[in-house]
């Protein structure tokens, strides 16, 4: 679906987002959310935002998942994806603190598989991802599943691709200050949301998206496994869209 701007996607998708927790709220019910990192999902971040303050929208009966963490940084460091995600929009809204959920960047290896499974067993026990947001990395990824990851992945620790890294260096102050590995939900654990929403804009997408839609579905570019989802949507920009 292609909008007349990234404005205009981000506010559709946080109106479908804010009728689904007031009709779940309506009955006594939850909802499930696994949500993106990144500079794409920011404008709809600010439009939820928004919605709360200024309609009430409560995140009251609303559970977080994020697909992914920086391995080795600390919760309090500047580029760390729990920072972004208090700073960006969990600071500013009534979601309770206990029903937030990022995977663990800070365990020492021997426990990272551990709190792999734990994150998967939690994500079950929530009733599994009513919606997943995704962005697009230029290699092709969603989350941090880099070409090589299968469509049966699930989250687990991975080493970053050089590219990914490079795109990554600006908010790190240099590519030597970017971790070189991430703990990421797999494209199995995002495969098993029950709707899925993938927001690109810009120029800088357009090749990978094109490729993510029209060939055929490669672990060489894992976003092409969407294809096979049964309720799955690309909300993109003109830019985006361009290569299509
Ligand atoms: C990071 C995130 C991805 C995101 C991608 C694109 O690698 N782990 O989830 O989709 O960046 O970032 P941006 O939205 O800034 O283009």
């Amino acid at each position: 679906e292609i909008f007349a701007d990234a404005d205009a996607a981000s506010r559709q998708l946080a109106g479908e987002i804010a009728a689904l927790i007031r009709e779940r709220a309506a009955a006594g019910k939850g909802v499930v959310l696994g949500l993106a990192t990144g500079s794409t999902p920011v404008r709809l971040y600010r439009e939820l935002i928004r919605m709360h303050r200024e309609e009430g929208l409560s995140f009251k009966n609303v559970i977080t998942f994020n697909l992914d963490e920086y391995y080795g940084l600390t919760r309090d460091h500047p580029e760390s994806y729990w920072r972004f995600m208090h700073e960006q929009l969990f600071n500013h809204i009534d979601l309770p603190a206990a029903q937030i959920n990022l995977p663990n960047g800070t365990l020492p290896r021997g426990e990272v598989f551990g709190s792999c499974r734990a994150y998967e067993d939690k994500i079950a026990a929530a009733g599994g991802l009513d919606l997943q947001v995704l962005g697009i990395g230029r290699t092709g990824h969603i989350g941090f599943n880099e070409p090589g990851s299968t469509r049966e992945s699930r989250t687990r620790l991975v080493t970053l691709d050089g590219l990914t890294r490079r795109d990554a260096a600006r908010d790190f102050l240099g590519e030597a200050n970017v971790p070189r590995h991430a703990i990421t939900m797999g494209v199995g654990t995002i495969l098993d949301a029950r709707r899925i929403v993938l927001l690109a804009w810009g120029e800088s997408k357009a090749g990978v998206l094109a490729q993510a839609v029209e060939a055929a579905p490669v672990d060489t570019l894992p976003a092409s496994f969407l294809q096979g989802h049964p309720n799955v949507r690309f909300y993109i920009d003109g830019s985006a869209a361009s290569a299509l």
